[in-house]
């Protein structure tokens, strides 16, 4: 007899499958109260790792040994470089629209020119190969500068050396490999996990799965909400000046509300505490940039946001998320440009992803996998 884990009410259809369980995810889990876990690992524990051993433990499930981490990276050392033509192709992109948009579309090229029809091999590779189509896209959409790969200098290192933004800071590879490790993975059910793996139930390749997770994480209630939190870190700063109180604070997040304004970088749809994400980011940010101008403000946001928006029963969740304070510390890192954001977020998401389609095509129900994804909607008439 199989266990009965989940009853649906009419009142949850059209919620968002919210918490409606439907499968196993290998790399990752959310806990409301903890936070996020790489395999059994929380994520306070990975933060600071090298991007190599981090991917080691999400690709294999396990901590890897020092040398088996250090094959690992050699492996994806071996793997990095892109075909040529890709890159010249990505270059050919019209430069209009949002640059996630051109992410998506590098992704599709890259499947005619680094695709194996092998998930597992497409697997490693892009992995091993997205920071340089990610800089790639980014470099042509800002009009910087592009460097050839190097990728015995580290796989952020190399990221940072690719991307050609003016005034590279020596602080911006550590920033970068923070971000990039904290966002890799955020269990099953998060909407470009669950819309990659969607694609991939149709047999749809690796590349052109991951391209519809980049299309879903490129939404504003999605992946683009780091832009937008730091373009409301910026509205209040002007509004508040460099010196901003408490008190200021408060008032102006009250007046926000008061005028159906949106606060951003609050909340999140199953955590019911601070983000430990974010927790690990203001410890950097009061570490590294306690004088930047933007810190004071996005500290005390840490402080009076719950305050403000727990007075609302109808927040679940009040309290900071990972976009809270990742554009503040890009930009105190010396890179202060919100419009790339989401693709960094894309760039190091496409790894957790590309790791559970791996799952899930080869690897679930015995190595059989998972069948095509089809749920069932009722018919009902408009307006009824
Ligand atoms: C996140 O990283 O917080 C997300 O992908 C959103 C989610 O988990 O639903």
């Amino acid at each position: 007899m199989s266990r009965v884990l989940f009853e649906i009410t009419e009142n949850e259809l059209e919620t968002g499958l919210r918490g409606f369980p439907i499968g196993y995810c290998p790399t990752s889990y959310v806990d409301p109260q903890k936070g996020l876990f790489y395999a059994d690992h929380p994520i306070s524990e990975c933060a600071h790792w090298e991007p190599a051993q981090v991917l080691h433990l999400l690709y294999h499930g396990k901590e890897g040994s020092a040398a088996e981490v250090a094959d690992f990276a050699k492996e994806l050392e071996r793997r990095a470089p892109c075909d040529p033509s890709l890159i010249a192709y990505i270059q050919k992109l019209p430069r209009q629209g949002h640059p996630m948009k051109l992410f998506s579309a590098a992704l599709l090229l890259a499947a005619g020119f680094e695709g194996t029809g092998d998930y597992r091999e497409d697997c490693l590779n892009l992995i091993a190969k997205i920071p340089q189509i990610a800089a790639a896209v980014i470099n042509h959409h800002a009009g910087w500068p592009s460097s050839n790969p190097k990728p015995h200098l580290g796989y952020m290192e190399n990221f940072t050396h690719m991307l050609g933004v003016p005034d590279k800071s020596d602080t911006l590879a550590d920033v970068l490999k923070l971000f990039n490790v904290l966002h890799y993975d955020h269990g099953g059910g998060n909407l470009s996990a669950f819309t990659g793996k969607a694609v991939a139930s149709g047999l749809e390749d690796l590349y052109g799965s991951l391209a519809g997770a980049m299309c879903a994480l490129a939404g504003p209630r999605h992946g683009r909400a780091n832009q937008d939190c730091l373009e409301f870190v910026h509205e209040l700063s002007e509004q508040l000046g460099n010196s901003p109180t408490e008190a200021a604070v408060e008032k102006a997040l009250r007046d926000r509300l008061a005028s159906r304004q949106l606060i951003f970088g609050f909340g999140h749809a199953v955590l019911r505490v601070e983000d430990a994400r974010a927790t690990v980011q203001y410890g950097l940010l009061e570490r590294s940039f306690p004088d930047h101008p933007l810190s004071k403000l996005v500290l005390l946001l840490r402080k009076v946001g719950p305050k403000v928006l727990g007075e609302n029963p109808k927040i679940a969740d009040p309290y900071p998320n990972v976009d809270a304070v990742s554009g503040t510390l890009l930009t105190a890192a010396g890179f202060p440009y919100p419009e790339y954001f989401t693709v960094l977020f894309g760039a190091s998401r496409c790894c957790g992803i590309a790791i559970q389609i791996v799952y899930e095509r080869l690897e679930a129900r015995g190595g059989k996998g998972l069948p095509i994804v089809r749920p069932k909607y009722f018919f009902r008439e408009r307006g009824a």
